[in-house]
């Protein structure tokens, strides 16, 4: 089933609900909602209160990104403001697989996500806990960067031990992602994907979606 999750990082922060609005009446699966601290990336965004704010605003599952050190402290909050999946980064705690299941005790769909640089090994021995598995294509911080091509072999790989080992989880992509890399994306085994600049700095997000969607 491929899924198209706008990320909300590149839409206007005043307005917050018609940017929400407006992908959902134009095809959007899920909100992806950029969560960042500061220490884990050099950026900050928003916590768990705009989550609880967006919740009622939107009928479509919140995907929550946390780009956030020891995610642990966090994932509670995050449950009880509405996500409906969370999503923690393997190089942002030693306890991965106990934030894994924090998730899941929660009752929200559990997601582990790597960055460009940590290899999909890191990751082997709760990918059968996981709901998502999000291969970062470009290095987490900011929106509008370019695709790292190298990260493609990653979701080859995932997608070989999900259908190997039976595992149940989508794998989702997230950064630079347009039409071309999203393509290259598909054909690799990824069935999520995440947009933020190319479907928010246009003129006409409806028509990005078109365009995304036509690929997919
Ligand atoms: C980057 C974030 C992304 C970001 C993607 O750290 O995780 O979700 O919004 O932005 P684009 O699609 O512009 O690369
Ligand atoms: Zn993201």
């Amino acid at each position: 089933m491929i899924k198209l999750a706008p990320s909300i990082l590149s839409a206007d922060f005043a307005n917050l609900q018609r940017d929400i609005e407006l992908v959902e009446k134009n095809g959007a699966d899920y909100i992806h909602i950029d969560v960042m601290d500061g220490q884990f990336v050099p950026n900050i965004t928003l916590g768990p209160n705009v989550v609880k704010a967006i919740r009622p605003i939107t009928k479509l599952p919140l995907d929550v990104h946390l780009m956030i050190t020891q995610p642990e402290n966090y994932i509670h909050a995050f449950a009880e403001a509405g996500a409906d999946i969370i999503g923690v980064h393997a190089e942002a705690t030693p306890h991965i697989h106990r934030a894994i299941q924090m998730i899941l005790n929660e009752n929200v769909k559990a997601e582990i996500v790597i960055n460009p640089g940590t290899p999909v090994a890191a990751i082997q021995h709760v990918l059968s806990m996981c709901d998502q598995v999000l291969v970062m294509t470009v290095n987490p911080g900011f929106g509008g960067q370019s695709f790292i091509e190298e990260t493609v072999a990653k979701i080859k790989e995932l997608a070989q031990l999900k259908e190997k080992n039976g595992y149940h989880y989508d794998i989702e992509v997230d950064g630079g992602i347009v039409p071309k890399t999203a393509r290259i994306c598909l054909e690799a085994g990824a069935n999520v994907f995440v947009a933020g600049s190319y479907i928010y700095d246009a003129d006409s997000p409806a028509d990005q979606i078109k365009a995304l969607k036509e690929v997919l």
